[in-house]
């Protein structure tokens, strides 16, 4: 790390988190804090919130949290040490200083990216003149416009040793940097000169984050080309298990409110990427030709939660959907994830889109399979499983998958939920006599067994909402908390919302303002029954006179235990791993809290 922690104190002391927000979001004083619209999320009401005080920014609707540096990375998807140089600036602080190799690097750095550029530039004119025919002809019959060429920079590199090397000397580059930037080919016999290394290809320009044109995709246009993909070798701009394509254009649309996607859509070709954003999925990337890597993992993971990774349905597609299963267990977090979005028939997305339009892709991604239910998939299909060995086996390679986790509550989750089906599917104990009366009789049992649980997850999920209404003031310690509660009854679900909004809007714990509000969100009947338990939940939460954090405590225990109870089988587990953690924190907030109270008391 490049920053003492002493300097990015000092530097986020000298800039108000307001003003680096204000900058992107329109804020409006509010008490002590600021509000405005969620710069994450779509959302009409304001539920996102700066305190200088505190120096942090909290949104309600996407459950984002951070400082000025992490709000500037995740608002414009610049890296830490950028985020912290564009708030130097702000702040008028000098960055402590860089060796001067490091500075001579960067600007080596520079001069390969300007030459980069202007080898796009060559290519892209080169396709519009006389030499590009062939290759404007091949984008047609492939149903790509003039516009997305342009809009992606594709060009196309004539079929010539030289015509590129020629055009760029001219200009004024030196051989080696052109060598060194991967635009020529370097001979071993150094009796002949360099040439071009492009040749009769269709030009991709591939950016790395930040959107710098650091490497160039040439495809083929013959069907029996020996490659048909030549990629720029990996120089020092350049290093192709660090970058995703489009990765730059992908994460500024994802991040636009109006997407609405939670992550970003990996597929495996250029031509795929260019297909899905035509038809309206801007938020598709690709890795270039080789398996996914962990640092492009966690570019996915910087861009959205989830990743939507397609894959064939064949062995081969499976195998590298498997593969990509195994890099990412290490590194799973309270929701941080991956989905799987099995291709049909042998069909690329491209393919997929040209034969039957965007809304086919629609529908495979409403499909996409969780990464758990990928992984014990691929556990299941290794052998067949009618023997104890061959179960005992399938066991210890499930535990072998989880201890790959690293996350204890992610992990904890996973157990439960590939032991749970373990269970369902083999470990149900053959009883020789059973009877078919034995048999209805357990039905009835299993019947009763769930409706009394259907029951008490109603009335855990009343005595929460109620216990609000009755005591407003828990929102104090427990907002985010209901925030994260899944309720599944309709009307439970719309009374969390009313609360919440009053909550933001107001941050007051006054009742009647409260059930003027729900009242008038037409919640009177949820009023008049939660009222009518009055007594009930006033007593599963410690009695009408228990001190404000005791409640609080008791009714963020209920909220773990309906969580636990309320939907084993729904939510994926880093959805209710996530909740876990809010859960976790608000208790240690509430806890503490309670003892301050305490500890007053007895001074
Ligand atoms: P595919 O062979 O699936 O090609 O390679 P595609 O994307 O469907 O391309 P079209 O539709 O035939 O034009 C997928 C990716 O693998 C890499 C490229 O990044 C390509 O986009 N690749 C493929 C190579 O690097 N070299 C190759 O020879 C082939
Ligand atoms: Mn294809």
């Amino acid at each position: 790390m490049r920053f003492g922690e002493a300097f990015l104190e000092e530097l986020k002391s000298r800039v108000r988190p307001s003003d680096v927000v204000g900058k992107h979001v329109k804020l409006r004083r509010q008490g002590r804090e600021f509000a405005g619209l969620s710069p994450f999320t779509n959302e009409k009401t304001p539920s996102f919130f700066v305190n200088d005080e505190k120096g942090f920014y909290h949104c309600f609707s996407s459950g984002k949290h951070g400082d000025s540096i992490s709000f500037l990375m995740e608002v414009t998807g610049l890296s830490f040490p950028e985020a912290v140089e564009q708030l130097a600036q702000m702040a008028g602080m000098e960055l402590p200083r860089q060796d001067p190799r490091a500075e001579e690097r960067a600007k080596e750095r520079k001069a390969a990216i300007s030459w980069m550029e202007r080898a796009q530039d060559h290519f892209e004119k080169t396709l519009y003149r006389a030499p590009g025919e062939a290759a404007r002809n091949y984008l047609k019959a492939r149903g790509l416009s003039k516009t997305a060429a342009q809009y992606f920079g594709m060009g196309f590199a004539e079929d010539s040793f030289s015509s590129l090397k020629d055009n760029l000397i001219r200009e004024g580059a030196d051989e080696r940097q052109l060598i060194d930037a991967g635009l020529l080919v370097d001979p071993d016999d150094k009796s002949r000169g360099s040439w071009d290394r492009f040749r009769n290809r269709i030009m991709f320009p591939i950016h790395d984050n930040r959107g710098r044109l650091v490497a160039f995709g040439g495809r083929a246009m013959e069907k029996d080309a020996k490659a048909k993909y030549l990629n720029s070798p990996e120089t020092r701009l350049f290093s192709k298990g660090q970058l995703l394509y489009n990765y730059h254009r992908a994460r500024a649309a994802l991040a636009d409110p109006k997407n609405g996607a939670r992550g970003l859509i990996v597929v495996e070709g250029y031509m795929d990427v260019i297909a899905l954003s035509r038809a309206g999925f801007r938020h598709a990337v690709a890795p270039l030709g080789t398996a996914l890597t962990e640092e492009q993992l966690a570019l996915i993971w910087r861009a959205g939660p989830d990743g939507f990774l397609c894959f064939d349905g064949d062995k081969a597609g499976l195998r590298a959907a498997y593969r990509s299963i195994e890099r990412a267990l290490p590194l799973l977090k309270p929701g941080q994830s991956l989905r799987f979005v099995i291709m049909p028939d042998g069909q690329d997305p491209d393919d997929l889109i040209q034969a039957k339009g965007a809304p086919a892709f629609s529908a495979l991604l409403e499909r996409s399979v969780p990464l758990v239910d990928m992984l014990w998939r691929r556990e299941i299909e290794k052998e067949v499983l009618n023997t104890p060995e061959a179960k005992a086996g399938l066991k210890s390679r499930l535990y072998d998958a989880l201890r790959e986790i690293k996350d204890p509550t992610v992990r904890e989750l996973y157990e439960a939920s590939l032991l749970g089906r373990f269970d369902k599917q083999f470990g149900r104990v053959w009883t020789p006599n059973r009877s078919k009366s034995r048999e209805k009789k357990a039905d009835k049992k299993v019947v009763a067994a769930g409706a009394a649980k259907l029951a008490s997850n109603m009335r855990q999920a009343q005595t929460l909402i109620g216990g609000i209404i009755l005591f407003p003031n828990l929102l104090e310690d427990v907002d985010e908390t209901l925030f994260g509660l899944d309720f599944t009854d309709p009307a439970h679900v719309a009374a969390q919302r009313s609360i919440l909004r009053y909550w933001r809007q107001t941050k007051a714990v006054d009742i009647a303002g409260l059930h003027a509000h729900m009242s008038v969100d037409g919640l009177e009947e949820e009023l008049r029954t939660i009222l009518s338990r009055r007594s009930l939940i006033t007593a599963a939460l410690g009695g009408a006179d228990a001190e404000n954090g005791d409640r609080a405590a008791i009714w963020i225990e209920e909220a773990g235990t309906f969580m636990e109870h309320a939907r084993t089988d729904a939510g994926s587990p880093e959805a209710r791993s996530r909740m876990a953690e809010t859960i976790r924190k608000d208790n240690a907030e509430a806890m503490h809290r309670l003892m301050r109270a305490q500890s007053r008391a007895r001074e």
